[in-house]
């Protein structure tokens, strides 16, 4: 077994279709999202510190349908979904149906030292509220800029220098989807996991598929014995049994990282102590994961 690197980043902008035109607008957003989280875990901050760095950078980012660039659903109206998870003690903060909320991934991390796991739509708005968190009129969330096709989430794993693992999600759901709608991505075991002892986790794709197959929970549960790719391996086959995109990162607790898709692209970017930041968008291009 490696060394474990001091400490290790993957950030993911979404499993789909990315048209030639977008593609370097995807890079890039992945690569000043991975920067981002790589700066605070160099200076020896936490990977939920990391994680939720990393989300706001692609929240903010109209390429990537999480936040700004989030997609309208059926009554057009943009309602987002996130959620954060820590390591350290399996805590979780999500929040789902929002619509006022600058930086759900910020929301999320507040709520996670707090009783409950997950609050949605107005109950969630209001917890922002009372807590000072960024909020925004819901037209500075619907994306005017890309169009999205097929359906993605941005994440980010990560591990920092005291062996930490945290994962986090955003979306801006699926473009078109039933108001009130809710996905994988703030359901821990779903879209996202993060246990110091095994590793952690955070999925793109068809929301309603990840759930159905519990696929970050298998996911973990793989890890617990199997390096990332194998581990990814296996998940992505549960999946064929009930269909649907997906695209998959994982930092172990070796710091070793993995990553792969069904979508046609995934823009990904990753960094470790030992390796500086690079951006992919197809898993082919990528020959240095650990598995
Ligand atoms: N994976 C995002 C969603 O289905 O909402």
């Amino acid at each position: 077994m490696p060394e474990r690197p001091d400490w290790a980043v993957i950030v993911h902008g979404g499993a789909r279709t990315i048209p030639e035109p977008l593609r370097e607008r995807h890079r890039q957003g992945c690569l000043e999202a991975v920067a981002a989280a790589a700066t605070l875990l160099a200076a020896g901050r936490s990977a939920v510190a990391a994680v939720e760095s990393a989300v706001r950078v692609l929240e903010a980012d109209p390429t990537f349908n999480a936040g700004r660039g989030s997609v309208p659903n059926a009554a057009g109206e943009v309602e987002c979904d996130a959620a954060i998870m820590d390591g350290r003690d399996l805590a979780v903060g999500a929040v789902a149906a929002v619509r006022t909320l600058r930086h759900p991934i910020s929301v999320a991390r507040l709520l996670l030292y707090e009783r409950p796991v997950l609050l949605v739509a107005e109950g969630a708005e209001a917890f922002a509220r009372a807590h000072g968190a960024e909020i925004c009129d819901p037209d500075h969330l619907r994306n005017t800029e890309t169009q999205h096709a097929g359906c993605d989430t941005v994440g980010c794993v990560a591990i920092d220098a005291r062996g930490n693992i945290a994962a986090g999600t955003s979306t801006g759901g699926l473009s078109g989807c039933a108001v009130g709608r809710v996905g994988d991505s703030p359901l821990p075991g779903c879209g996202l996991y993060a246990d110091d002892a095994v590793g952690g986790v955070s999925l793109s794709g068809e929301g309603e598929s990840l759930i159905r197959t519990t696929l970050a929970a298998r996911l973990i549960q793989a890890l617990e014995h199997d390096a990332p790719q194998a581990a990814i391996a296996g998940a992505l086959g549960r999946l064929e049994r009930v269909g649907g995109e997906a695209g998959l990162i994982v930092i172990d607790r070796h710091g070793r990282i993995g990553w792969d898709h069904t979508s046609d692209h995934f823009a990904v970017a990753r960094a470790s102590a030992a390796e500086p930041a690079r951006a992919f968008i197809h898993r082919d291009e990528d020959k240095g994961s650990d598995a």
